[in-house]
């Protein structure tokens, strides 16, 4: 038995995901929602967060430059490639990240180009920022997403784009973009002079292929890439708030340092340096461990819906715990198939219409949950299913 295997009670703990599933449904409603992991986070974590816990001054407190040092190092070690420590900013989370290296540089009614569907919280950033959405849909093709160039070209020529965001690898879709597509996005938009905040969140969790972080790609990704981070999702420590910019250079970070500090924003917390310290240098047998058992719940999956789903199917995924399964075939309107999941087989789901009019006739699917639960999950759909055509 894995020790992921164990079926702990989150709901005493203020979990959102629980609370928001429950809210929606009833007490017994499953939550596959929401990007945190209901497995139980590194032992080593634990101990130097009762370690510190334990003297009792919570004062005013710097950031230890081990915060930055063990995530370089580990970033090293996962893809190869290197990082300097000192290029390293700290902020709250990623989502503020790049609400804010956004407001360094851009104007109202500057173009941002996303491609859908994708991570809805971009939009709403551009949205805060009234900056201009500029859309480059990504296109499913043979059940695989891919970039669509000659749309992404014609846009940067035509819509005053300033930056991309670009998410890597892809929330909901799953794709790790590999050196042939990173190259051609770069070359594109070094020759339209547009910054690309690379949001690089999931790029531990890969489960097929090699990531590749855009600011080593070659030279001109170099100049033209801002790169974000966490332990949020690697390590499931979203509370704690402790995630980094990787910038372009040392202008950059003075310029996003120099806005925090006018702003009085506080860039990190005491638990969250010390959680991060010690997931970047003591808990790699956890993160094996941990993506294991998401390739074995992966595998699962695929299994059960293959086989008693049909003809819900899952785009395979090649990163990430979220699992973006295509529903069209049920030939039900978006309102009817979150109903469906919710009222009928009682489990909660992203709908794929959050991440754009793109993801009309999706859901996307946590996996990052104790295989009991998971089986139980995917066992309620195939009862409602087998309701549903029979009735
Ligand atoms: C692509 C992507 N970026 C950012 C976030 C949120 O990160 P944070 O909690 O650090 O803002 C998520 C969470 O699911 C995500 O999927």
């Amino acid at each position: 038995m894995s020790r992921f295997d164990q079926l702990d009670d989150r709901t005493p703990y203020f979990s959102v995901k629980y609370e928001v599933a429950q809210a929606q449904g009833n007490e017994d409603t499953l939550p596959f929602w929401v990007a945190d992991m209901d497995l139980p986070v590194a032992e080593p974590i634990v101990e130097a967060l009762r370690r510190r816990a334990a003297h009792p001054y919570y004062g005013y407190t710097s950031v230890d430059p081990r915060f930055y040092t063990t995530f370089a190092e580990w970033h090293t070690r996962r893809h190869g490639t290197p990082m300097n420590p000192d290029l390293l900013a700290p902020a709250q989370n990623v989502v503020h990240a790049l609400l804010h290296v956004l407001a360094c540089d851009c104007q109202e009614g500057d173009g941002v180009l996303v491609q859908p569907p994708v991570y809805f919280p971009f939009y709403s950033i551009i949205e805060k920022l009234k900056l201009k959405r500029v859309d480059n849909p990504l296109v499913l093709k043979d059940g695989r997403y891919e970039m669509d160039f000659d749309d992404l070209e014609e846009k940067l020529k035509s819509e005053n784009v300033k930056y991309m965001i670009l998410c890597s690898p892809h929330n909901p879709v799953g794709r790790v973009w590999n050196e042939e597509e990173l190259t051609k996005l770069v070359d594109l938009c070094y020759e339209h002079q547009v910054h690309i905040l690379s949001d690089e969140i999931h790029s531990d969790l890969i489960l097929k292929g090699k990531h590749i972080p855009l600011h080593t790609l070659n030279d001109k990704a170099a100049q033209i890439t801002t790169s974000f981070y966490s332990s949020g999702k690697t390590f499931n420590l979203a509370a704690l708030h402790a995630a980094y910019i990787y910038m372009r250079n040392e202008e950059q970070k003075k310029l996003y340092l120099d806005l925090e500090n006018k702003w009085d924003i506080p860039l990190t917390q005491l638990f969250g340096v010390v959680a991060n310290i010690s997931a970047f240098s003591e808990c790699e047998g956890w993160y094996q461990e941990m993506m294991s058992y998401l390739q074995s719940n992966l595998a699962f999956l695929r299994d059960f819906i293959e086989k008693r789903l049909s003809p819900i199917r899952l785009i395979e995924p090649e990163s990430t715990f979220l699992m973006w399964i295509d529903c069209r075939e049920l030939g039900l309107t978006q309102a009817e198939l979150r109903r469906f999941f919710l009222k009928e087989a009682n489990i909660f789901l992203n709908c794929g219409e959050m991440f754009g009019k793109e993801g009309v006739g999706f859901m996307r699917w946590n996996i990052a949950t104790p295989r009991a639960r998971l089986e139980e999950g995917l066992e309620r759909v195939a009862r409602a299913l087998k309701k549903r055509m029979e009735g």
